[in-house]
């Protein structure tokens, strides 16, 4: 199989590309423009390979996209690449709505091109999106395939337009697209500005943890590599023009996130206890939705998938991840962020 992974450079990106390499006949394209949120120490492990290929470009370059899409042929687009910071879509909008809008259409320009050139069959395209497109929850109920987009911040309401973009070019033209909406992910190599690594690698440096609000903002976590399994799953036996919402039933307020940080802290490195003592409260980000949970039923019905990680034992492999991987996390925060507020307009 012969896949092109846009993004494969980034935190889920390329724990998809560790998931497909896993297969040796598996043979991978990844499409990165390389900005701050990529890291080329991800894909290290493939560098040497032959049946994995790095291109770093743009996917706003439609023509670019054109000549690697036609040559490439690829049987599966896994289409990840975004900006996907909602604090940095507080402060600039700009390349949210350029890559997130203007590239995701690039995509699926070239990807129909493709299709067409092989007589309406043999691509298939899966869109890659979050559970933010449906705004905020309030303490019950959970998002669903049907529910209402509603979105929130410029970043949800540019991956809310990419997705009505992508359901639109299947409807229209016949592309075999499928999308899914997943929860918020964890999990090892994704950049110090999310909040998991962020608390993890200020609490490592004796740093001030920074809580939003009071703390009380719920997610529903899941581990990177049970979403790459149902990528893949979606790649293979989802069905054309179908949504799949994808979560980990592991709802936690990011107050328990952040205590649950400093508890595996303090067994870990019990000369700076208790690393609670680092939690300080900061004025909530505008727009914050309260809270986002998934019923991800329909895919477990129909696809075969559930998340099967536990979020305690998944949290403390990660903090051990960071622990052990300073030469993937040191360079970035000393050069492009050391963990500074950002988003706080018109808070
Ligand atoms: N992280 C989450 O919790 C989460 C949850 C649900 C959905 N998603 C979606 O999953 C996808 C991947 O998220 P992530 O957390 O891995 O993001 P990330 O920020 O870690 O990585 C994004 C990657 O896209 C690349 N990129 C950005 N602009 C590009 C462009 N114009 N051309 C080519 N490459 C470009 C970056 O260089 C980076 O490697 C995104 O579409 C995001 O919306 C993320």
């Amino acid at each position: 199989m012969k896949y092109l992974v846009t993004g494969g450079a980034g935190f889920i990106g390329s724990a998809l590309c560790h998931r497909l390499m896993a297969s040796p006949d598996a043979q991978v394209t990844v499409v990165d423009k390389m900005t701050y949120a990529a890291n080329p120490a991800s894909l290290a492990p493939f560098e040497e390979e032959d049946r994995f290929r790095l291109v770093k470009a743009d996917i706003c370059d439609q023509a670019r996209m054109m000549d690697l899409m036609l040559a490439d042929a690829p049987d599966v687009v896994f289409h990840l690449a975004a900006e996907t910071h909602v604090d940095r879509s507080i402060d600039g909008a700009d390349a949210f709505v350029q890559t997130n809008l203007i590239g995701t259409f690039a995509m699926l320009q070239v990807a129909r091109a493709l299709h067409e050139r092989k007589g309406g069959a043999g691509v298939r395209f899966v869109h890659v999106s979050t559970d933010e497109v449906f705004g905020s929850l309030g303490p019950e109920g959970r998002f669903e395939e049907t529910t209402a987009y509603d979105p929130s911040s410029p970043y949800s309401a540019t991956k809310a337009g990419a997705d009505h973009l992508a359901r639109a070019w299947h409807r229209t033209y016949g592309l075999p697209v499928m999308v899914s909406n997943c929860s918020n992910n964890y999990g090892p190599r994704q950049f110090p500005e999310k909040l998991i690594p962020l608390m993890v690698l200020n609490a490592l440096e004796g740093l001030k943890l920074p809580i939003y609000g009071d703390g009380s903002n719920v997610r529903d976590w899941l581990h990177v590599e049970d979403h790459a399994d149902a990528l893949v799953r979606i790649a293979e036996a989802g069905v054309p023009g179908e949504s799949y919402t994808v979560g980990g039933n592991s709802e936690k307020t990011n107050l328990e996130i952040v205590r649950l940080v400093c508890q595996l802290l303090d067994e870990r490195r019990p000369e700076r206890a208790p690393h609670g003592d680092l939690m300080t409260f900061v004025a909530d980000r505008p727009g914050h939705d309260l809270r986002y949970a998934i019923d991800a039923s329909k895919i477990d019905r129909e696809l075969g998938w559930a998340p099967s990680r536990d979020f305690v034992q998944g949290l403390a492999d990660t903090v051990d991840w960071y622990i052990a991987n300073e030469a993937w996390w040191g360079p970035l925060r000393e050069t492009v962020y050391a963990g500074e507020r950002l988003g706080k307009v018109g808070a």
